[in-house]
């Protein structure tokens, strides 16, 4: 990896969400202020079906074979999501059910937008289904309530100024890790740890 690393930034809503839009702006300009490449995929802009788990047609699906390969090119994300119910979005979901290997020892950021709530449980959720991909996420995120906009505009201080940490914070940590997960992979058995267990994606 370079020392630019590449960020995806996942907005998992399925409608043109504004407030979830400036929350990943704001994190992305941080990015790019770190030294990193952000790379937008808001998820209303791609046709993605509902995964089917025993359909290996839908592999050859343009939006399903972008997913994957805008997964696996990336060496970071920042995942967004609107909190629905105590939870990710079903949007979201989807799209994690589509990858694995793809965030397989890489580091999310988790950002999230809400009604009125503190954001934890989409925000807890959204860090535990990326561990579950076995990927590490930042023990730092930021939640923006309807109160911290000021007509649709981002205006909170202190929710401005969490993303902005998160956004240095995941480059400059995925510049440590991608590389330590590569060459853990070179590791012959034990000694490899959890990236001995995944193959090379290719993206
Ligand atoms: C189905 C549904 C469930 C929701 N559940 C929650 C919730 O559990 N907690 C919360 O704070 N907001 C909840 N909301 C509000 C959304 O988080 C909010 O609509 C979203 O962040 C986008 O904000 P906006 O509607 O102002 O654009 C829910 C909204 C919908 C449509």
């Amino acid at each position: 990896m370079s020392l630019t690393p590449r960020v995806l930034m996942v907005a998992g809503a399925s409608r043109p969400d504004d407030r979830l839009s400036r929350v990943m702006a704001r994190v992305g300009q941080s990015v790019v202020a770190a030294g990193g490449v952000a790379v937008e995929l808001p998820l209303w802009a791609i046709d993605l079906p509902l995964m089917q788990a025993d359909d290996a047609s839908q592999a050859q699906l343009p939006a399903v074979a972008r997913v994957r390969a805008e997964a696996a090119q990336a060496d970071a994300f920042v995942i967004g999501t609107p909190e629905y119910h105590g939870n990710m979005s079903g949007a979201l979901k989807n799209w994690f059910d589509f990858l694995y290997g793809e965030l397989a020892g890489k580091l999310a950021a988790v950002v999230a937008t809400t009604g009125g709530g503190s954001g934890d449980l989409s925000i807890t959720g959204v860090k535990r289904t990326f561990a579950w991909c076995h990927g590490f996420t930042l023990p730092f995120h930021c939640a923006a309530n309807r109160a911290a906009f000021v007509d649709g505009e981002l205006r909170d201080a202190r929710v401005l100024d969490r993303l902005d940490r998160i956004g240095h914070d995941v480059v400059r940590y995925a510049r440590v890790l991608r590389p330590a997960f590569e060459a853990a992979r070179g590791e012959l058995g034990v000694a490899g740890g959890v990236a001995g267990l995944h193959p090379k994606v290719k993206p």
